[in-house]
């Protein structure tokens, strides 16, 4: 039989001047930025979020402006909320947003042009928040909200979901988590998004795509995934147990462990777990930081001869806790999206833009050869 690539591995779609993997190494570099150079420098946010659509950090001048262009987003027109208001408050999170993504698609009247591609993609920045933020608020039970102006993203972020002035601590956790999840090659989200751009469909109908993708337990579902074995494992000593009644067996897949490209520790694992070890846990966040570190010793021992290490969700959803957003309606991969949203763009614009081509692969044909149609009555 002729060869398929079984989940495309190692097929390249795409030439790309954004991200960059090496999976034996554990390195990832966002347009030549090594991602620990980025986080340790304090970087905002948003100053990578221009670098992606635009290929070079900002001056000053060009982040004022840029941010401004995000901020423009926050005032999502009504009926896209509602398109998050209208189900029911066990929705979610995930699926809330691709809903108000897909009223976007029904309004906006986008064309694609590069003269304002990059100003599109940088107010659905700004439109995905608000977006994110009703949708996290509607599951806790409360109003829509759209996000006001802040020195940044991640503040006015945090602002809008909890009605109140957040710490500096929580400011910067947010702001790097938000770097972490920013971009990551072509993953399935982006490679799902590519295949709908590739037709010319609008950016937006390319991220409800994306966000499809995202959705599930295997991609960016394991950052809610991951916190949910451990609040199943329940406390630090059920661990052993638990690990060999599930993973020993065979019965379950650790969430957060393994990676199609790292067959190292992801190095934004390591990132996210020291946020978690410096942020200052308490309660529900600390008992689940503490499970984690012995699931994840004991991963590694059982996994990691096999290439398969903790990858960026293992973490994140303790991260997360640790800010206030609770661990329910797949809120944690909604907070993934939040971030993502400007990786996604910035592949599609890329392609586009550069090297478009419709995607459309081959199958191959396994079933019956050529034969005769019996009518229905000659049937027996
Ligand atoms: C993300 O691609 C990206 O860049 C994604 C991402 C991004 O930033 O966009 O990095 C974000 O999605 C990270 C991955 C999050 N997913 C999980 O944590 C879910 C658990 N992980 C696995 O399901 C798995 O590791 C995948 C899906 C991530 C990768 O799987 P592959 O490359 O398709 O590998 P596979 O499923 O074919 O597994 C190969 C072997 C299998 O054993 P055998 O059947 O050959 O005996 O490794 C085993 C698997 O059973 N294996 C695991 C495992 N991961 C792989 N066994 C137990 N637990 C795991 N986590």
């Amino acid at each position: 039989m002729e060869s398929i690539s079984k989940g495309l591995e190692d097929v390249n779609i795409k030439w790309t001047k954004l991200t960059t993997i090496d999976g034996e190494k554990g390195i990832l570099r966002y347009s030549g930025y090594q991602i620990e150079d980025i986080i340790n420098a304090g970087a905002l946010a948003e100053e990578i979020q221009y670098l992606f659509l635009n290929g070079e950090l900002p001056n000053r001048s060009q982040l004022d402006l840029f941010r401004e262009k995000i901020e423009a987003g926050y005032d999502v027109p009504d009926y896209v909320l509602n398109a998050i208001t209208n189900l029911p408050r066990s929705s979610d999170v995930v699926a809330l947003q691709m809903n108000a993504i897909a009223a976007l698609a029904a309004t906006e009247p986008f064309k694609w042009d590069k003269a304002t591609n990059r100003d599109y993609a940088a107010k659905l920045i700004g439109q995905m928040a608000s977006i994110t933020a009703t949708g996290i608020r509607h599951v806790l039970g409360k109003e829509p909200v759209k996000l006001k102006s802040s020195d940044s993203l991640a503040r006015s972020f945090l602002s809008a979901v909890f009605d109140s002035e957040p710490s500096e601590r929580a400011v910067a956790a947010l702001n790097t988590a938000l770097i972490l999840y920013l971009d990551h090659e072509v993953p399935a989200s982006t490679t799902a998004g590519l295949v709908v751009v590739s037709t010319m469909a609008d950016m937006y109908s390319g991220v409800a795509g994306a966000l499809a993708a995202l959705k599930g337990p295997l991609h960016g579902g394991a950052a809610e995934a991951a916190a949910m074995q451990f609040k199943e494992i329940g406390s630090p000593d059920m661990v052993e147990s638990w690990f060999k009644e599930n993973i020993d067996s065979g019965k379950k897949r650790l969430m957060g462990f393994g990676h199609r490209v790292y067959k190292t520790y992801d190095p934004r694992a390591k990132i996210f777990k020291s946020i978690a070890e410096n942020i200052g846990l308490t309660g529900e966040a600390k008992n689940l930081y503490e499970i984690a570190t012995k699931l994840e010793k004991l991963g590694v021992n059982k996994f990691g001869p096999r290439g398969i290490y903790p990858n960026t969700d293992f973490y994140s959803g303790i991260v997360y806790m640790a800010l206030g957003f609770p661990l329910q309606n797949n809120i944690y991969t909604a907070l993934f999206a939040l971030s993502r949203v400007t990786g996604w763009t910035a592949h599609f614009i890329e392609y586009v833009e550069e090297q478009h081509r419709l995607i459309r692969p081959r199958a191959v044909y396994v079933g019956p050869q050529e034969r005769k149609y019996i009518p229905l009555q000659e049937r027996k």
